[in-house]
């Protein structure tokens, strides 16, 4: 066991919450570090299917979990989700949220829908306020934080940040006139201020929690949210989301030693995106519609299909490269089984070729090399798979997987055959995938 960070590869959708569940169960602590409840972690353990949008996957194994610094709480959906663990398995770990951590205020999600419709280019934002309160907090001074949300002050604070937002209450019509504005707060203190009462206990600095953790050689868990794809520095902007969902937004945001941690990326079989923005390997066909439809691809958190793609391992390399990628945990290649698909091996534009991921994406198109096959896998022949070991999955698989990690420079670790915890090939992938680095 390592202190792992676990990032989406892609775009996020990769099948995160399976592989955080089992990788908790030798962990101390999972800290979620991005996002907010823009993200939905789901969780199937037995027949009970759990999705998570803010609280750390952790919690479903009885875990300490803690929320950092850089993640945007909605405390309504902190909440709910809270309840659905407690009613499906109870609530047994720890649950603390860094006091730095954003609150996510009701309006900031008027704002997020208000400035969607205004935007020349829309980027299908979740409108869950993430763009907003991520503005805010780059901005200072405009912010609450859950420090502020527990502390004696908040009704102060709170009256102090709508005057400075007044303009824009008015705007998006969440109040007529300044006469409103008094009104108005009163309406979220009296919401908020029961949530701060039941958070208060929860509220810490987690970065002296972690260190102190890692320090105590206990391991630690890391979760990001979304995938590489959407980082906001590193990302196709601006179809992006507002927080680093990289590795190293780990690092910067938790306060915590790069040198310490190991590096998952999880890489779903093949590609999906929702919301707007480019997508080169887009399958707008017969194969795309079955991805779609076998891998279940319809957003967690808004219901919304995912466009499906062919596998693509230009942005795969690039993901690997710019989160320092130590090992890839495979997820949902049970979905391409029986469909014949292809990788993107580079990009072309006007006769010019790459292998780098372009940031303007404009006009490039993947180039294809070869197919790859392999037939449709019963859950018996998934449960054989895993007792008998990386040799014994279809050779269609193993060459699939021998260019992903020849083309990414990235070994396999973990390979995932079903939604099921138990339906997980480990044992020895390591070891065989490096061999095809040699
Ligand atoms: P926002 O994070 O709600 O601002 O949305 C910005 C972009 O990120 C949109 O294209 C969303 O569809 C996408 N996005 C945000 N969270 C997720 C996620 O958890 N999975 C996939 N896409 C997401």
């Amino acid at each position: 066991m390592k202190n792992t960070i676990v990032i989406g590869a892609y775009w996020g959708d990769e099948g995160k919450g399976k592989i955080v569940d089992l990788l908790a169960e030798n962990t101390e602590l999972v800290i979620r570090y991005n996002g907010g409840d823009n993200a939905g972690h789901t969780i199937v353990v037995g027949d009970k299917k759990t999705v998570l949008h803010v609280m750390p996957s952790g919690i479903i194994q009885g875990k300490d979990v803690a929320i950092g610094p850089d993640v945007f709480v909605n405390p309504k959906s902190f909440f709910e989700d809270y309840k659905q663990v407690e009613d499906a398995f109870g609530v047994k770990g720890k649950i603390l949220i860094d006091e730095r951590a954003h609150i996510i205020m009701p309006y900031h999600i008027v704002f997020d829908a208000g400035v969607e419709e205004e935007r020349d280019k829309k980027i299908g934002t979740t409108k869950r306020g993430i763009g907003p309160v991520a503005k805010d907090k780059a901005a200072r001074t405009e912010d609450i934080s859950a420090a502020d949300l527990v502390g004696d002050h908040f009704r102060e604070k709170l009256q102090k940040v709508l005057l400075l937002k007044i303009h824009d209450l008015i705007r998006y019509k969440i109040i007529e006139t300044a006469d409103d504005l008094d009104k108005y707060a009163d309406e979220i203190f009296n919401e908020y201020s029961e949530y701060a009462k039941k958070m208060k206990g929860f509220v810490c600095n987690v970065s002296y929690v972690i260190n102190n953790t890692v320090n105590s050689g206990k391991f630690v868990l890391i979760e990001g949210a979304q995938g590489a794809l959407l980082d906001v520095v590193h990302g196709t902007r601006p179809y992006v989301t507002s927080s680093n969902t990289t590795a190293g937004g780990a690092y910067a945001n938790l306060g915590v030693n790069p040198k310490k941690f190991n590096v998952v990326g999880i890489a779903k079989a093949y590609p999906t995106r929702v919301g707007e923005g480019p997508f080169p390997t887009q399958l707008d066909d017969e194969l795309g519609a079955a991805i779609q439809k076998d891998g279940h691809e319809f957003g967690a958190t808004t219901g919304r299909p995912r466009k499906a793609g062919m596998p693509d391992f230009v942005a795969l390399r690039y993901s690997g490269m710019i989160n320092a990628v130590d090992e890839w945990a495979i997820t949902k290649l049970d979905v391409l089984a029986g469909k014949k698909f292809k990788a993107a091996i580079a990009y072309e534009k006007d006769g010019k070729k790459t292998d780098e991921f372009p940031f303007i994406l404009d006009g490039w198109k993947p180039v294809y090399d070869k197919e790859y096959y392999f037939d449709v896998l019963s859950e018996d022949d998934c449960i054989e798979i895993v007792k008998k070991g990386y040799d014994s999955m279809p050779e269609g698989i193993k060459d699939y997987l021998k260019d992903l990690v020849k083309y990414t420079g990235v070994p396999v670790g973990m390979i995932s055959l079903s939604p099921k915890r138990d339906i997980t090939l480990i044992e020895g992938v390591l070891e065989k995938t490096k061999e095809y680095l040699k």
